[in-house]
């Protein structure tokens, strides 16, 4: 019998696959479905410390293969989000939940992380260094001092585990500066890759940009961007401590897709565009897609193939 259980930090997780953050999981109903569907986890809508509207609409579109978005976090603000994990860890005591969030300043990521610190809550915390969407706030993670000092601050009191969301990365020095700052901290794990940011979508009929936000710029996702996400979850495996996950996302359709990050060095897939477009039987139809291909290969677990991917010389 296969298994596509995986475990982070001690972690036990009965499938590899979840949802990524921002998609259909906002309100306390999209993580319901989630905590009710075939997906191993979930994580939460990133949060700022109040309840944000988020940019204009129309601020998402679909693309032939892909999403397109500038949504400028919408969120409940985090004691939602808090509680709703909460709660959960009551219910559910042996599950790991990922909490998401994005302040848009080193201060509002330090109180949020102050909070967390001072809960109950002995989940994960994903930190999102990696917002293209909000106007006027850079991407903490293309600034690697930033990113050093960011990092700097949290460990300096906060002790349970926590991983960092990443844009992705487009040099070979740029993985290599990037790992090196990451290998300096006790992260639990990595998550890669956020939206391809700042690309443009254009109609030539209305002769228009797509969306309102930031003059029609907006961050990819979906099928197109899977080449990208693979190199970051190959180029992060290959550069990081061991102890740090390498959390894929990016591209993930279908089983082979989920197959393909693995052999890069996943440990856990979070699936964005597609769930959104599917809801949560992706992650019980991926997981029958990856289950057939493991079983053809003669694999039982995704430990017998992560990171073994192979080159031509
Ligand atoms: C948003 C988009 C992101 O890619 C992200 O990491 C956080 C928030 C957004 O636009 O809401």
């Amino acid at each position: 019998m296969s298994t596509l259980a995986t475990t982070i930090a001690g972690r036990r997780f009965s499938t590899c696959l979840m949802n990524a953050a921002g998609i259909r999981c906002q309100s306390a109903r999209d993580l319901d479905a989630l905590v009710a569907s075939a997906a191993g986890t979930y994580v939460t809508k990133s949060a700022t410390p109040n309840k944000r509207p988020g940019n204009p609409e129309p601020r998402m579109t679909t693309l032939p293969h892909g999403s397109f978005n500038s949504m400028g976090l919408p969120n409940n603000g985090l004691a939602y989000y808090l509680d709703y994990v909460l709660a959960d860890q009551i219910k559910r005591p042996t599950a790991t939940q990922f909490l998401s969030i994005a302040g848009t300043s080193l201060e509002d990521n330090l109180a949020m992380l102050h909070e967390i610190q001072a809960s109950e809550y002995r989940g994960f915390v994903e930190l999102n260094l990696s917002c293209p969407n909000v106007p006027g706030h850079p991407q903490t993670g293309y600034d690697f001092e930033q990113t050093a000092k960011t990092l700097d601050a949290v460990f300096a009191f906060y002790d349970k585990p926590l991983g960092v969301k990443l844009p992705p990365y487009f040099d070979l020095a740029h993985f290599d500066a990037i790992a090196a700052v990451l290998n300096q901290y006790p992260l639990t794990f990595v998550t890669t890759i956020n939206s391809v940011g700042n690309g443009l979508v254009v109609n030539a009929e209305t002769e228009t940009v797509a969306i309102r936000p930031k003059g029609g710029f907006g961050g990819i996702g979906g099928a197109s961007v899977k080449p990208t996400a693979l190199a970051n979850v190959r180029a992060l495996s290959q550069r990081l401590k061991p102890e740090i996950a390498v959390v894929g996302v990016g591209g993930i359709l279908n089983g082979r897709d989920a197959f393909e990050h693995i052999l890069c060095g996943a440990s856990m897939l979070q699936i964005g565009t597609q769930f959104g477009y599917e809801g949560t039987a992706v992650f019980k139809r991926i997981a029958q897609e990856l289950d057939s291909i493991m079983a053809l290969k003669g694999y039982n677990t995704i430990a017998d193939f992560r990171g073994k991917l192979k080159t031509l010389d």
